[in-house]
């Protein structure tokens, strides 16, 4: 499981937390799962049903052989999940390996025309599938991108019912009206998940079965989690000690989370969590109906790639950031550094190993911010794999949940994304 340790946040004095701080919140956490459940949010349930799990196995079964390439067209919620999943759980350079046992993986989520004109250069149409998700069905990017590679496969005369399947809201939208028209077949995004909590619903886990990436294990690690997050003992809730945290602090004066992976594979989860934490706590109204204008600002960073990078200003500029740090024990490869110099400049490299190295480096690093009296906390797991990596997922979408509470705002709706949805579509049609 999990571990989340906060000793740096109670080694900064005014600038961290107490534990009595820090505990006095025990108290609430029963009432905020009860404000949660009353919010009818589906995604710590939804990972109850094995039944999508067996649909989609079946479905991706049946295409085994017959694509070299999974396009997926899809943005915001529809594509980071996949993207995460990809990144973290497959090779890093996947899409590179010449043999191959499941598709490459190509998630268009810009539209940009570069990106809808070289991603030809590398797919064959005839051997691609499109997988078009968009919960809303309606937004404008998707099916814009859905439109060109329709024209472009049936041009080819390819079967679209063979080269495109959708992910959509069970009854609305214009992705569900084609899919009836068209007999397309479209699987259903659950109506109670929002876009950014539907990793895991079929907007993640079909992709990622379709790639090989074993979806069983992602719901098992994801109930694990959820246990701990209705859990009314704080203690053993653990979604809820980070909400703490994160609202504590953000009270404080720390509106920015950074969150800094020390894995490679893990570059792509800050992508997904930024986009849970900006659109899920970034409100202008509270639940009462009063201007609030609340938020948290999330950043991306890397370890060790942005110690060299953003380092300087996150230990010496404006101490207005909570750290969020991830840690993995075992990563998937081992390797002794070979000391090729008998100076004595680089003795400490001696008898060592990349993995030691980039655990060294991240203690070095927190440990410099906690000098500089900078809150910084760790979440640990034990290796990269569907279970943890799903428990991650799990942990903080909890978090969140209940930081919506914490900050008296509804965290599951977007009001500002829908505007500029709206506005794009008035412009255009203006033009
Ligand atoms: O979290 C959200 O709801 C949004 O970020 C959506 O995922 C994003 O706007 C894409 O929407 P849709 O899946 O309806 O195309």
């Amino acid at each position: 499981m999990v571990k989340l340790d906060f000793t740096n946040i109670f080694k900064v004095g005014d600038n961290g937390l107490t534990k009595a701080e820090f505990k006095s919140t025990r108290k609430i956490l029963s009432s905020y799962l009860d404000k949660i459940e009353k919010r009818k949010q589906g995604f710590y349930s939804v990972i109850d049903d094995a039944s999508v799990v067996s649909k989609v196995e079946q479905f991706a079964k049946g295409q085994k052989g017959k694509f070299t390439s999974i396009v997926v067209l899809g943005i915001g919620g529809s594509a980071l999940g996949t993207i995460c999943l990809a990144q973290s759980l497959k090779h890093l350079y996947e899409n590179e390996i010449s043999k191959r046992s499941f598709p490459k993986l190509y998630v268009l989520d810009n539209i940009d025309p570069v990106m809808m004109k070289e991603v030809l250069d590398v797919v064959d149409l005839k051997k691609t599938l499109f997988l078009v998700v968009t919960k809303s069905g309606s937004t404008p990017e998707i099916l814009a991108q859905y439109f060109y590679f329709r024209k472009l496969t049936d041009g080819k005369k390819l079967d679209a019912l063979k080269h495109f399947v959708f992910i959509t809201h069970p009854k609305v939208g214009l992705l569900r009206k084609i899919a009836n028209e068209d007999g397309i077949t479209a699987f259903d995004v659950p109506e109670n998940v929002g876009g950014r909590f539907s990793v895991l619903t079929v907007v993640g886990l079909l992709p990622a079965a379709l790639i090989g990436i074993n979806i069983k294990n992602l719901f098992k690690g994801a109930q694990e989690m959820r246990d701990s997050f209705l859990n009314r003992n704080f203690d053993k809730n653990l979604p809820f000690q980070l909400a703490v945290v994160q609202y504590l602090l953000a009270k404080k004066g720390k509106n920015i989370n950074v969150m800094m992976p020390y894995a490679q594979k893990l570059i792509r989860f800050s992508d997904w969590f930024r986009q849970l934490l900006a659109e899920s706590i970034g409100k202008a109204k509270d639940s009462d109906g009063k201007t609030v204008n609340v938020g948290i600002t999330p950043i991306n960073a890397l370890g060790v790639t942005d110690q060299h990078s953003q380092n300087q200003l996150y230990s010496e500029g404006p101490n207005d950031k909570l750290f969020i740090f991830l840690r993995v024990k075992k990563l998937g490869a081992s390797i002794i550094i070979p000391l090729l110099s008998s100076d004595a400049s680089v003795s400490y490299l001696k008898n060592t190993s990349f993995n030691n190295l980039i655990d060294v480096e991240y203690q070095g690093t927190a440990q410099a911010l906690t000098q500089n009296k900078r809150p910084n906390l760790n979440i640990t797991i034990d290796q990269i794999d569907e279970t943890h990596l799903a428990q991650l997922f799990m942990l903080f979408e909890g978090a969140i949940a209940f930081l919506g509470e914490f900050f008296n705002i509804n965290a599951f709706d977007q009001p500002g994304v829908e505007l500029s949805k709206n506005l794009t579509k008035k412009i255009l049609l203006a033009q």
